[in-house]
């Protein structure tokens, strides 16, 4: 039987929420192994510094982090790869599973994937120019999950360090279920480590999916990581106490929120940014839709702290 101590467990790339300031402070809680940043885009020619910036390595120091590129030309993931080789990295996930028209009518993301001819020759001209160790990060496919099959028969003819499976189609965006009872198939069929990603909100969830699966060592969680930042160490069952883990997340949420506040200009953004936060923390609160509602009626940084502190060492959890 499969350890589940011993699983790796990451979080995964998430766009306004795993940066380098939320990396930081959910690793201090523990757990985790690795964390993917969000992905790094080519724009005429160019990558941003900013996404640069978010991944130097002693912005990040001590946590192990995977640079993501989203693309669909064999040069732009050639660029971001010598990008991130520069900065120390060996290995860059492919973004193929991001399900957002915009994106995916330009074939990009999940997008992609009924492209096979594309994916096969980008692969083919990655490999003979770089010696970057690249991961997948894919949905089933785009319009249907039939789409995962030949695909998988393009990356077996690769070298693909591990294929991450977010098992829904890209048109379903985050609707439905994610379709766990396909990930045996996937296994048999890939000669590439299969690692599992969605919907995993709870540490019975992600032991069942072991134990169904046992090849599996690699679980990837993203919401359930935002709901529940306890989540990693209650998979591996090594969750502080309960008084620890007040103090704990009175630490999370308030080194992220000093750290946004270095960052943004003024108080408007400053709540504005939390809010996006809240969505996902007030699930941690008996009373979910309370939390949300006291963080919105905030309109001072000090209101803010204030009634943060309060729900953080004197509501009821439910994590
Ligand atoms: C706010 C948000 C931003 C995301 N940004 C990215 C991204 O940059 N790259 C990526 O591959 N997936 C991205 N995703 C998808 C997640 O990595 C993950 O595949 C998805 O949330 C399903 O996993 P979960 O059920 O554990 O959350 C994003 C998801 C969310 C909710």
């Amino acid at each position: 039987m499969t350890d589940i101590s011993k699983i790796r467990i990451s979080l995964a790339p998430m766009q306004g929420f795993s940066d380098v300031i939320y990396r930081s402070a959910i690793s201090k809680i523990g757990g985790i192994d690795s964390f993917y940043a969000p992905y790094i885009k080519v724009e005429n020619e160019s990558i941003k510094p900013k996404s640069l910036a978010d991944i130097a390595p002693e912005a990040n120091d001590g946590i192990v982090v995977v640079p993501q590129v989203m693309a669909n030309k064999a040069t732009d993931i050639l660029q971001v790869a010598d990008a991130v080789k520069a900065m120390g990295y060996s290995e860059l996930n492919w973004n193929l599973g991001c399900p957002f028209p915009m994106v995916a009518k330009r074939r990009l993301g999940a997008g992609l994937l009924p492209y096979t001819e594309v994916i096969e020759s980008i692969l083919t001209e990655v490999e003979a120019q770089s010696d970057v160790a690249l991961s997948v990060k894919m949905r089933l496919g785009y319009l249907s999950a039939d789409e995962i099959w030949p695909v998988l028969d393009v990356l077996n003819n690769h070298r693909i360090k591990e294929i991450i499976v977010h098992p829904r189609i890209g048109k379903q965006m985050y609707n439905g279920e994610a379709d766990r009872s396909i990930l045996p198939t996937i296994i048999e069929k890939s000669v590439h480590p299969v690692a599992f990603n969605g919907d995993i909100r709870t540490a019975e969830q992600a032991r069942s999916l072991i134990t169904e699966n046992p090849t599996i060592s690699h679980l990837m969680i993203g919401r359930g990581l935002l709901c529940n930042p306890f989540l990693a160490s209650q998979i591996k069952g090594t969750e502080p106490n309960k008084f620890i883990k007040r103090n704990q997340l009175m630490n999370f949420v308030g080194t992220i929120a000093e750290r946004q506040l270095d960052r943004l200009q003024g108080a408007g953004h400053f709540l504005q940014k939390m809010t996006t936060y809240w969505e996902y923390w007030s699930q941690m609160f008996a009373d979910a839709h309370r939390a949300l509602k006291t963080v919105k009626k905030c309109h001072t940084i000090e209101e803010y702290t204030d009634k943060v502190q309060d729900m953080v060492l004197g509501w009821e959890l439910v994590i």
